[in-house]
């Protein structure tokens, strides 16, 4: 049976926050080996990757599919997203190639890439557990605030704050791209599980606007509110907006032992 729920987790550092993400992945992968795992680029998973590849995992049937990729670079370039998860985690463990998926930022046919990119999320069964970010609009991916809460992967155009968020990769605000490749908040929706792991101050008022405001497209991340299995995993600086943080610690703190991490 399915547990339906929305549940808020707030740990006191960055560092508890990453490893009970990472323990919630462990799981998913001991339980099931072939398990289909979509994934999140950004500073934000740094801690989780680290823990990740500490843990020594089997990642040999697991398959991947990343939310996003800046449109126009190589994955070569040092800021795609390409890049980064082969530095970050896919270099350090066991996974195979052909089973890393990343949207081709250099496609010459995005719409039929986009296509093509969901045609491959469900030949593969579908996503086990979606691993999310939180951008300090609200965004999930590059799904931007105002983004269809329907939408399938496609491509998007950045918010000017999204790229001065993200020019601490490129150099500059000149040279973060315009336009994206993102899987959409449909796509997003149909994971059986969402996790979305928010580190940091900058990320409390986008945090608490997801969880306890409204659920709306001006805040992309509210769609998790009516997910059937969203954790929200937070360090107590994000968490730091939440009026009812004392509420979701008490629930952790006594959740009955067959419902424990
Ligand atoms: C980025 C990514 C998102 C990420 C979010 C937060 O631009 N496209 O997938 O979750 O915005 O980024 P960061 O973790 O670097 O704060």
């Amino acid at each position: 049976m399915t547990r339906t729920a929305v549940e808020i987790i707030i740990l006191p550092t960055p560092k508890a926050a990453s490893t009970t993400a990472a323990r919630m992945i462990a799981r998913l992968l001991r339980d099931k080996p072939d398990a289909v795992l979509g994934l999140a680029a950004g500073s934000t998973p740094l801690l989780l990757f680290r823990e990740l590849v500490k843990m020594n995992l089997n990642w040999s049937k697991v398959t991947t599919f990343n939310l996003d990729e800046y449109v126009g670079l190589s994955p070569k370039h040092p800021a795609s997203y390409h890049r980064f998860m082969w530095e970050n985690l896919f270099t350090h463990i066991n996974i195979r190639h052909h089973n890393v998926h990343i949207p081709d930022g250099l496609t010459k046919d995005i719409p039929s890439f986009c296509r093509r990119y969901e045609t491959q999320i469900r030949r593969s069964g579908s996503i086990d557990l979606q691993v999310l970010g939180i951008g300090a609009d609200g965004h999930i991916g590059f799904n931007e605030p105002t983004s269809s809460l329907a939408s399938r992967t496609r491509l998007k155009t950045l918010t000017a704050q999204t790229r001065r968020d993200n020019a601490r990769f490129f150099g500059s605000e000149e040279k973060v791209p315009r336009h994206v490749i993102t899987m959409g908040i449909g796509t997003i929706m149909d994971a059986r599980q969402c996790l979305l792991l928010a580190l940091g101050k900058h990320k409390a008022r986008a945090v608490a606007q997801a969880v306890e405001g409204p659920v709306t497209s001006m805040n992309p991340a509210s769609v998790l509110q009516m997910h059937p299995v969203a954790k929200i995993v937070l360090d107590e600086a994000a968490a730091s907006r939440l009026t009812r943080a004392d509420y979701y610690r008490w629930v952790f703190q006594n959740k009955p032992d067959w419902q424990k991490l």
